[in-house]
């Protein structure tokens, strides 16, 4: 076999197991810096590392989120952070059995050559940092780029995501980190969802082509892809059967079935939008395990609630649990509204 995920390979499939069990899901919650700042402006704090590690704390000591949530997805100044107490929060999650998982991506910056569209940075000294955060409790990753239907998408944008997003896929595993492969195709636009789907599918076939050129081992990967939608703001909206078709139909055209989990982004979807589509998809039997990784339809309720005042923590993780609890049915295929 031409497949080499190196020393870690039997680790690396058990920990995507382990993500993708039955009824559990990713808590996504590595926002940059500068958007975390926006989230906390929306309820009217301040982006400082205190205000951010008492809302990250909220978060991952919500009492009973490890029967709901397998994964979570930090931002590197959380995995190197204690609670306020001096308890790592990587030791919050692994109490709970969830598994820590880190962003490795420098974020997006213009794509000189292309129709206005961007490519994502990170890839310099990604070996040796991926390193590091397996030694913190690292044991999975995370790489998005972003791929824009109105502006294109243009073949030299698709190529360089794709391309990008299989590099570091290889370095990952090599250093002991599952891969969540996230080309994140935009909900911005007028198009309708057979646009959607169409573009779906390019990116994903070309994003497969490159993982399989270099290597990289299918079982020890996780997705994350938009769910194939009209654009926001096309004259229809498309109900949740429809979505799943859609989406579905991408799918299996175009993911293997070695791959172990889809773990869909919420991409600006409501709280109940997310987890009506998320049931939709799981009504019959799929080849991967269809599953979550929400940040802002998991976190939108909490914030509402929080209100960044100690005496709301409870109620707030409270919110918490039954978003992830919503997501977790909806992952079995038992949700009811
Ligand atoms: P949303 O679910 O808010 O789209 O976040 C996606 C993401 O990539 C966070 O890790």
């Amino acid at each position: 076999s031409v497949i080499r995920a190196g020393s870690y390979s039997e680790e690396l499939v058990k920990t995507a197991k382990t993500i993708a069990s039955p009824g559990r899901g990713i808590l996504a919650i590595d926002e940059s810096n500068a958007t975390c700042g926006k989230r906390l402006a929306s309820i009217g704090l301040d982006n400082t590392e205190a205000n951010r590690q008492a809302y990250r704390q909220l978060l991952l000591t919500t009492p009973g989120l490890g029967q709901y949530i397998s994964g979570s997805i930090l931002f590197e100044e959380t995995l190197f952070q204690s609670t306020t107490d001096g308890k790592k929060m990587v030791d919050c999650l692994r109490e709970q059995n969830i598994v820590p998982g880190i962003k490795v991506d420098k974020g997006l910056v213009p794509l000189p050559g292309s129709n206005n569209e961007s490519w994502c940075q990170g890839l310099d000294g990604l070996a040796s940092r991926s390193a590091e955060y397996y030694k913190q409790g690292a044991r999975f990753a995370k790489w998005r780029t972003v791929v824009s239907i109105p502006c294109g998408p243009s073949a030299l944008a698709v190529k360089e995501a794709a391309w990008g997003l299989a590099r570091y896929a290889a370095i990952s595993q090599d250093n002991g980190l599952v891969p969540i492969v996230e080309p994140e195709i935009l909900l911005d636009g007028d198009h309708s969802i057979e646009t959607t789907l169409e573009v779906a599918e390019r990116v994903w076939a070309e994003v497969f082509y490159y993982l399989a050129e270099n290597n990289v081992m299918f079982e020890g990967i996780l997705l994350k892809p938009s769910m194939v939608t009209p654009g926001a703001d096309h004259k229809e909206k498309a109900d949740p059967e429809t979505i799943a078709k859609y989406t579905l139909t991408m799918l299996k055209r175009r993911v293997p079935p070695a791959v172990p989990g889809i773990m869909f982004l919420s991409g600006g979807q409501s709280e109940m939008e997310a987890t009506l589509n998320l049931h939709a998809m799981n009504q019959s039997p799929n080849p991967w395990h269809v599953s979550f990784s929400y940040a802002r339809a998991l976190q939108n309720s909490v914030l509402k609630a929080w209100q960044g005042r100690p005496e709301n923590v409870e109620v707030a993780q409270k919110a918490l649990l039954a978003r992830a609890k919503a997501n977790s049915l909806a992952q079995l295929g038992k949700y009811s509204a």
